[in-house]
């Protein structure tokens, strides 16, 4: 896969503007970057807050070769790549299902990915936003986000870690696109989660909320959560947060 970025001071949103470039024909490898996105956006139709040199907004154009029922693992690979490249920035985070990066239960990167149809077949847009500074808060403190700068004491280097999760992202793919691919990416964000099996949660989806223990993944990612009467339910979109049992 090539890459190619393209760098924008300002934009709507990254995701956006990939889109409209997938539409017309990009190739996979297409990035898009911007200083700032004046409608950054979030799962669930959530804003993303995205001031000026306070983050990472970044997009990326992939062309997965997946039946489509396993397109929900682009998802988790790219998970699996925002961790690895956190971790050489001497971060360490969690995974929280299904794609959120959380450093102590705080939400340090988000990832939107959308698919969306092409002149040139299917495409699905990778979309990561990755807290750089405390700015993005305007007291600099939170119960629910934290940063970067945050966590390691020091002022990020976000040309070096745009860098880091280009190479994350682009190897954890070759891994998806490999024979065994899908077992592989599936077995790496296991390891690397600790949402996927034994925590109690309490799962929010569109028609109800439930709460359980979770018993790992599915082929497709899906969450499978055990239920107060023992059955299994298997969640494929919803937000999902930790319970604490007293
Ligand atoms: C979430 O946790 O809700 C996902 C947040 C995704 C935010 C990123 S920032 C870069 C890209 N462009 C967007 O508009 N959204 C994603």
């Amino acid at each position: 896969m090539q890459i190619r970025i393209l760098r924008y001071d300002t934009i709507d949103s990254t995701n956006s503007e990939a889109m409209r470039q997938a539409k017309l024909g990009a190739p996979e490898g297409l990035c898009i970057v911007a200083d700032e996105q004046t409608a950054g956006r979030g799962r669930h139709g959530r804003t993303w807050e995205s001031e000026k040199g306070s983050g990472l907004y970044f997009s990326m154009v992939l062309r997965p070769k997946l039946p489509s029922d396993l397109l929900p693992l682009v998802t988790l690979m790219s998970a699996v790549a925002v961790r690895e490249a956190l971790l050489k920035h001497s971060v360490s985070a969690d995974i929280k299902w299904v794609n959120d990066l959380l450093v102590g239960e705080k939400k340090i990167s988000g990832i939107l990915c959308e698919a969306v149809e092409t002149v040139n077949g299917p495409a699905v847009i990778v979309g990561i936003g990755i807290n750089l500074e405390a700015k993005h808060r305007s007291d600099g403190l939170s119960t629910t986000a934290t940063s970067v700068e945050e966590e390691t004491k020091t002022k990020p280097d976000g040309e070096t870690l745009l860098d880091d999760l280009v190479e994350a992202l682009k190897s954890n793919y070759e891994i998806l696109n490999e024979q065994d691919g899908p077992r592989s990416v599936r077995d790496r964000w296991t390891k690397a989660s600790s949402y996927a099996s034994g925590k109690s949660v309490l799962v929010r989806t569109a028609g109800e909320q439930l709460e359980g223990i979770t018993r790992g993944i599915e082929g497709n990612g899906g969450l499978r959560v055990e239920l107060p009467d023992g059955s299994i339910r298997i969640v494929q979109a919803g937000d999902v947060e930790r319970l604490r049992r007293k």
